[in-house]
């Protein structure tokens, strides 16, 4: 299908892409917009949340302390501002979440049951059934939003691209139910599209993260942040299954030990906080133990099993095993990214008209490693923050100037899953948990070899985007730090933390994939 001149059918105040916990936050607090999300509304990793979201409520803790935890995981790269709005903003929105119905974990008294998990120097992570939480949140977040005769709803639409007038971004180009295109209209843009852990070979990530709202992003002129920040999860399930089936932190806030293949507990030799040291340092630990035999999570000891983590219970009894009985065989495997769409504090990016939140957007929160259960803490504060911003805009001034629609007819074909795969692999191989040059640069080689078969399908063509920015964004960063381990460079560079900022250069309008051109060296672009 050639999507050469698609007809303008719609137009909305706003445009809210995706509909996880970040767009459906925004669309009930922006209201009057629609939502375009590109399978069934409240799809998308929100729904498949475990832990829970940390915010500072229990007597003993503060905003001040949590903010300081986050700092902390950072590694010098989170932004003290954005970090200060996500803590101090949690508790109003677990309460708004609770006014919508979201029923989480109480005691008898109605006291939210807290749990912990690294990195967290108190109980701080609401949770509901269990480690369901996601669940839950999704579950009232939709109910609100059926309920809401302004908010109009695109099911089964993928967003294709941004259409800017000058340098407004003034709609977007979709893929309707049927697989016409269509441009919608807007005064503004919110993308909410969420992560890219499809562009690996092992992650938690469900099907809809293939980092289509990075790449749309890029392809419109956006600046993009520190894309090689990539967080590992520590304990995925060791199956076969895609994606890998996550056994929560929470399990090792609760007492579960990690032990290799003599049931030795090595994270006693690796870490002062053992188990629920950094995201980071645990998974890089299981991965040189699974270099030489098997690494496995032990939860025979932990009270209740059943009761507090059913989710991660099921996963277990899905895959054959009894977690009752035997040590759970774990992976690491991609889970988040930190990297994205550079935001400021509101959510507005450097294009006019578009804003974005969640894990597409880059709020400076999570510097180089994501502290567990902050992320829907973003999609809650961030969503509600880009809502604020956009009635404070004037939104409504809007260009004279002449409407470019995105660039290249575009032969849209079906994703071909071995073509998928690997650059999955590729992605694995040399842009995970530990990289070095040479990899990053064969990657780079690799990834523009498959670019013109991957490229012309919608998801490929994306996926090929944000791949080329990760391995560019891993190999400009010559240090390690946070998630980003480089064995080249295997210690922090002493000097002011710096961000890598990129942003597409369209050569002649023509797409280029090669990456140098979108590298803005050393400062803000
Ligand atoms: P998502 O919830 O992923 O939603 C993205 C939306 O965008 C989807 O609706 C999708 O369909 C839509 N979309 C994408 N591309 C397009 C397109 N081209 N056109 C139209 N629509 C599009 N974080 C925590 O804080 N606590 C936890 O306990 C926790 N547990 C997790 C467990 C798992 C298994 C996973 C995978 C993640 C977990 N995370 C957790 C991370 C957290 O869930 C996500 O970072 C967060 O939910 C992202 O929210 P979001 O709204 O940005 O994106
Ligand atoms: C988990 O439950 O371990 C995931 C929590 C998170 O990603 O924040």
């Amino acid at each position: 299908m050639n999507v050469r001149s698609p007809i303008l059918v719609r137009h909305h105040r706003v445009v809210v892409i995706g509909s996880g916990i970040a767009g459906l936050t925004a669309a009930l607090r922006v209201g009057d917009c629609a939502v375009v999300t590109k399978t069934s509304l409240g799809e998308g990793s929100s729904r498949w949340a475990q832990g829970g979201v940390a915010a500072a409520i229990a007597p003993n803790d503060a905003a001040a302390a949590h903010g300081a935890d986050t700092l902390v995981a950072g590694r010098g790269l989170s932004d003290p501002v954005a970090v200060e709005a996500a803590t101090t903003g949690g508790p109003a929105m677990i309460a708004w979440l609770r006014n919508l119905g979201a029923d989480f974990d109480t005691d008898a008294d109605g006291n939210l049951l807290l749990g912990r998990e690294a990195g967290h120097s108190v109980h701080r992570i609401v949770h509901a059934n269990g480690d369901a939480t996601g669940a839950e949140i999704m579950r009232a977040l939709r109910s609100a939003v059926l309920a809401r005769a302004d908010i109009a709803l695109y099911e089964d639409t993928v967003a294709v691209d941004l259409v800017r007038r000058d340098d407004r971004v003034c709609g977007v180009l979709v893929l309707d139910i049927d697989r016409r295109p269509v441009v919608i209209g807007a005064e503004c843009v919110v993308l909410a599209t969420g992560g890219m852990g499809r562009l690996y070979a092992a992650t938690t990530n469900p099907p809809e993260a293939t980092g289509d709202g990075l790449a749309m992003a890029l392809r419109a002129g956006a600046v993009i942040r520190d894309p090689e920040l990539v967080q590992f999860h520590p304990t995925a399930l060791d199956t076969d299954l895609d994606p890998r089936p996550l056994l929560t932190e929470a399990l090792r806030g609760a007492g579960a030990h990690l032990l290799d293949s003599n049931g030795y507990r090595y994270m006693t030799d690796v870490h002062p906080d053992a188990e629920l040291a950094p995201r980071d340092v645990v998974a890089r630990a299981n991965w040189r133990v699974l270099r030489s035999g098997p690494a496995l999570l032990d939860l025979r000891h932990i009270a209740d099993l059943a009761e507090r983590f059913p989710t991660a219970v099921a996963s277990a009894r899905r895959a054959g095993l009894d977690p009752a009985r035997e040590p759970l065989p774990i992976t690491p495997a991609q889970h988040y990214h930190m990297g994205g769409v550079r935001t400021d504090g509101d959510g507005r990016t450097s294009l006019g008209g578009l804003y974005a939140c969640g894990e597409v957007a880059s709020t400076g929160l999570h510097g180089a490693n994501r502290l567990a259960s902050n992320s829907l803490l973003e999609g809650l504060v961030f969503g509600a923050r880009v809502a604020a911003a956009i009635a404070r805009d004037a939104n409504t001034a809007r260009s004279e100037g002449q409407v470019v629609m995105p660039r290249g007819a575009l032969e849209v074909r079906d994703d071909d899953p071995a073509e998928m795969d690997a650059l999955r692999r590729v992605m694995w191989d040399v842009a995970g948990l530990v990289r070095d040059e040479a990899g990053l640069r064969a990657g780079l080689a690799t990834v523009a070899s498959m670019a013109p078969a991957l490229g012309r399908s919608l998801i490929g063509r994306n996926m090929i985007v944000v791949a080329s920015a990760v391995l560019s964004g891993a190999l400009e960063r010559e240090e390690s730090r946070g998630s980003h381990y480089r064995v080249d460079h295997p210690v922090i560079d002493p000097g002011e933390p710096r961000s890598t900022m990129l942003r597409w250069e369209p050569v002649d309008d023509v797409l280029t994939l090669d990456p140098s051109p979108m590298i803005a060296r050393g400062h803000a672009v």
